[in-house]
Order: structure tokens, then C-alpha cells, then sequence
């Protein structure tokens, strides 16, 4: 072989190395490629199902642990829950957000059934093909498939016990309520009443309503206050009630005689029972409410069966139940 063909060779021989390396390097880079796409995609899939959760307000806290056990729950499932309700507690806004649920075809609604309004658009989602389990208020007569939350009557009933155990059966009492429209605040007053009239030293001297807000909580306690001096106690039946309930008796310098017993164990509510300008709670579970209704829905979709009413445990917080007074009565 003379130097001339050597150096063709060994030039031949390059190039073909180097093609077959090229040739290597861009099949191992398709494939990567390809993996990528393919995880890309299938993160990006939406999931099998979406439901609408519709709550009474946006921003509150109760709603907000609703939304939260939802949320939690939706992982467990090939299903994405969006949770809507309006800024302020309005049912007709509440019904809006039902009536596009329904137009966007989600495969299920989870909704907070204030009233006897809310009973044509369960029916027309049903009709419609879309499963609607009602969530922390719900309404007889309708096609909803299954109820989740507090049985609001016995909560009612629970609230009357426990004033007339703490109060030794002697009270004078106002009562401010979230909504006098509205059915489980109208049970919660039900309950309460049942009890509470079959003591001769309890009588209710008023009623009125705070549309869930502590501010209107506020203005209609301290009024009460000023028509019924007498008054010696308070049950709110929302979770800003006795809020807004302790504010007016301080304006007045009344926080140190009155009783007053509210519900939910939101936050500002526990640092009141802590200092004992709130005496009891009547304590519900919002979270496992978005949890348990996102678990039967899946149930509904999934074609098990479900049961009608499935109720959250309810119980009275006192201070001396706190982690912080170490289980000691006060
Ligand atoms: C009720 C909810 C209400 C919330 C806000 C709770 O006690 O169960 O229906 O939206 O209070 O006040």
C-alpha cells in the first residue's frame, strides 16, 4: 500500500466512525425526546373528571377548610374539584355559579343548598345527567343524590343543652342567627328552641340576622342589648356571630356577665373561648365535609352505591377542652 492509499483510509475510515457516532448520538437524542413528550403529555392530561364545588363565600375561613378537604381528596382520584362561591354570602350569586356549572357540563356539582330556590337547578343538573350532592345545607324535595354535613337540627339541640347545663337552666336569651331565610340556620334555631323551652327559667327575647357577617353581628347584639337589658346570654348560630356578639357587649361593658355560646372553631373564635368571652362552640368539620363529598361523589360517578344522608360529627368546645389550659376546667 503506498502512502497515498493510507491516507484515503485512514480518511474513509474517520468519516465512516464519525457518521456512525453522529448516527448514535441522534437516535439516543430522539428517544430522550421522545420520553420528554410523553411525560409532558401525560402531566399536562387533564383529569377523567371535573366537579364544581359552590360554597357560601370565597374568602371565609369555614369555606375555606371546606374547599382545603376537597382539594386534599381530589389527589387520591383521576378528578379536578374547583371550588367557586361568591365574595359575600348571596344566594342569588350562589345560583349563578350553579346555572354555569350546569352549562359547562361538569361531570358533577357539589353545592351549599341554602333554600327552596336552589331546588329547580338541582333538579335540572340531575335531569341533565349531572350528579349534585348538597354540602353543609341541605334541601328536601330535590333529586340530589346524597347530603354531606351537619345534621343542623341536633346541632340546634346540642347549642340548647349546653346553655342550659352552663347556665344551671336560668337565662335570658337574644339570639342572633346567619340568616333567618336560610334552612339550616332555621334549623339550628329549631333545635335550639325545642330544648331550651322545656326549662321555665330560659326565655328567648329575641331573634335577629347577621347574613354571616360580624359587622351586622355587631350592630344587631349591641341594639339587643339596649332594648333588653335583661339579657344574660347569646347563642349565634354562624361562625361570626359571637364575634361580632363579644365586640357589642364590650362597647357596652357587658363581655364580663354574658354566656355566649357560637359555632365553628375557627381561629378568632378559640382565642375568645380562651379568654372566655365565648363560654362554647359548637364545633363542626368542614374539611372532612370537602373530603367525604368528594369521596361520594366518586362513588356516584364510579356507579357505587352511596347513602342519602351522610352526617359530620358535631360536639360542644368548652375552655377547659383547649390543649393549652391542659384539659383543666376553669
Ligand atoms: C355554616 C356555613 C356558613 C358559615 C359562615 C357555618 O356555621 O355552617 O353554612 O357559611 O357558618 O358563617
Amino acid at each position: 500500500m503506498n502512502r497515498t492509499s493510507i491516507i484515503y483510509s485512514f480518511l474513509i475510515l474517520s468519516f465512516l466512525t464519525m457518521i456512525s457516532f453522529s448516527f448514535y448520538y441522534y437516535q439516543k437524542a430522539k428517544a430522550y425526546d421522545q420520553k420528554v413528550e410523553e411525560r409532558v403529555v401525560s402531566e399536562t392530561a387533564l383529569p377523567t373528571y371535573h366537579l364544581a364545588l359552590i360554597g357560601e363565600e370565597m374568602n371565609h375561613e369555614y369555606w375555606r377548610l371546606v374547599g382545603e378537604g376537597a382539594k386534599k381528596t381530589e389527589s387520591e382520584y383521576d378528578v379536578i374539584v374547583e371550588f367557586e362561591s361568591p365574595k359575600r354570602s348571596n344566594p342569588e350569586e350562589q345560583l349563578k355559579l350553579f346555572d354555569m356549572a350546569i352549562k359547562s357540563k361538569v361531570d358533577g356539582i357539589i353545592v351549599q343548598a341554602l333554600n327552596d330556590k336552589f331546588i329547580p337547578f338541582i333538579n335540572k343538573a340531575v335531569d341533565e345527567g349531572i350528579p349534585v350532592i348538597t354540602i353543609d345545607t341541605d334541601i328536601k324535595g330535590s333529586l340530589r343524590h346524597a347530603y354531606i354535613g351537619t345534621d343542623n337540627y341536633k346541632a340546634g339541640q346540642l347549642a340548647g343543652e349546653a346553655l342550659v347545663k352552663d347556665t344551671g337552666g336560668k337565662a335570658t336569651v337574644g339570639i342572633i342567627t346567619g340568616s333567618l331565610s336560610n334552612t339550616h340556620h332555621q334549623q339550628r334555631v329549631e333545635g335550639f328552641i325545642d330544648v331550651v323551652k322545656q326549662y321555665e327559667g330560659i326565655k328567648i327575647v329575641a331573634i335577629e340576622e347577621s347574613n354571616i357577617t360580624r359587622v351586622d353581628t355587631e350592630e344587631k347584639a349591641y341594639e339587643m342589648l339596649i332594648e333588653h337589658e335583661n339579657i344574660t346570654a347569646f347563642y349565634g348560630t354562624s361562625s361570626y356571630n359571637g364575634i361580632g356578639i363579644v365586640a357589642a357587649a364590650k362597647s357596652l361593658k357587658r363581655q364580663d356577665d354574658l354566656y355566649v355560646i357560637t359555632f365553628d372553631n375557627i381561629d378568632e373564635n378559640l382565642q375568645l373561648l380562651e379568654t372566655g368571652e365565648i363560654n362554647a362552640i359548637v364545633e363542626q368539620l368542614p374539611y372532612e365535609m370537602g373530603q367525604k363529598s368528594v369521596e361520594v361523589m366518586m362513588d356516584i360517578l364510579d356507579n357505587r352505591g352511596v347513602q342519602d344522608v351522610y352526617h359530620t360529627d358535631l360536639s360542644i368546645i368548652r375552655r377547659s377542652d383547649l390543649p393549652i389550659q391542659g384539659g383543666s376546667s376553669t
